[in-house]
């Protein structure tokens, strides 16, 4: 197991978002979280990424807790995640987005760079490479160039995927990417996800409203209502569930 969640729990004032969480997810697969509106599948993404601090419960990434960790610190263990509202910088290149993304993985500080050029230099070099091949296995070389707040919000989309992948996560936890997509841009996402977990091997969670894109791709699924699991399993177990149907498929 990749990620072990046990006993979670979160709260804002009044309001429990997710009240004892249970769940593991194996490595190399896709599993993915579903839920109305609500339900608590972003605030679960915070939690483990250290956005939200939790009280009770415990999160251990291969075998360590991240509960207690700064964001910074988790990213460095090679989590990354899209945002549901993509969270770019408007003003920049699809490109130097992406070199962004790889800022958690630049070893060097200025100070070192000054002295070691040679250390600098190489991880300039790794950091070009690694976006390079993101670009390329996103399709995206068209718009590489381009601004991204100039560009159609399924490709701002992309991009976002795209930053997330330029860490070279080993786990990657995906929110809400095909929303706002047409058909054509939703199937070439899946796509792009499948592809992700078989040639790049890296393991996904995938928080996602559209069901045909969760029942074709997911090895594994979790369902929340109001901040509580109500059922997880493989997807043909799931859809069959009745309380999944009653509170979320819909009669
Ligand atoms: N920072 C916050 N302060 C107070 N309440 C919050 C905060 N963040 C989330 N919540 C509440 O926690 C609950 C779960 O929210 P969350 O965003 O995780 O839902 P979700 O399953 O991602 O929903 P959606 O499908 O709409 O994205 C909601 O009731 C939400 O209002
Ligand atoms: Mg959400």
């Amino acid at each position: 197991m990749m990620l072990e969640i046990e006993s979670l729990w979160l709260n804002f004032g009044g309001i429990t978002a997710l009240s004892d969480i249970n769940f593991s997810i194996e490595e190399g697969k896709i599993s993915s979280i579903i839920g109305p509106n609500g339900a608590g599948k972003t605030c679960l993404f915070n939690c483990i990424t250290g956005i939200y601090k939790t009280r009770m419960g415990s999160i251990r990434f291969l075998g360590r807790e991240l509960v207690g960790l700064k964001p910074y610190q988790i990213s460095k263990l090679k989590i990354a995640r899209t945002f549901q509202n993509v969270e770019l910088f408007n003003k920049l290149t699809v490109l130097d987005n992406l070199l962004l993304g790889r800022h958690n993985s630049i070893k060097s500080s200025f100070l070192m760079s000054g002295i070691f050029w040679g250390k600098a230099c190489s991880e300039e070099t790794e950091n070009r490479r690694r976006v390079e091949e993101v670009i390329d296995f996103l399709e995206m070389e068209k718009w590489s160039k381009h601004i991204v707040g100039n560009l159609p919000y399924g490709i701002q989309k992309r991009t976002e995927l795209g930053r997330a992948l330029s860490m070279n996560p080993k786990l990657l936890l995906i929110d809400e990417v095909s929303s706002g997509m047409n058909a054509e841009e939703t199937e070439d996402m899946s796509r792009f996800i499948l592809d992700i977990k078989e040639e790049m091997g890296i393991t996904i969670i995938l928080v996602e409203h559209d069901m045909r894109v969760i029942m074709d791709i997911s090895d594994w699924i979790m369902v929340l209502d109001f901040g509580k699991k109500i059922a997880d399993g493989p997807p043909e177990e799931v859809k069959k569930d009745p309380m999944v149907i009653r509170s979320y498929l819909g009669g």
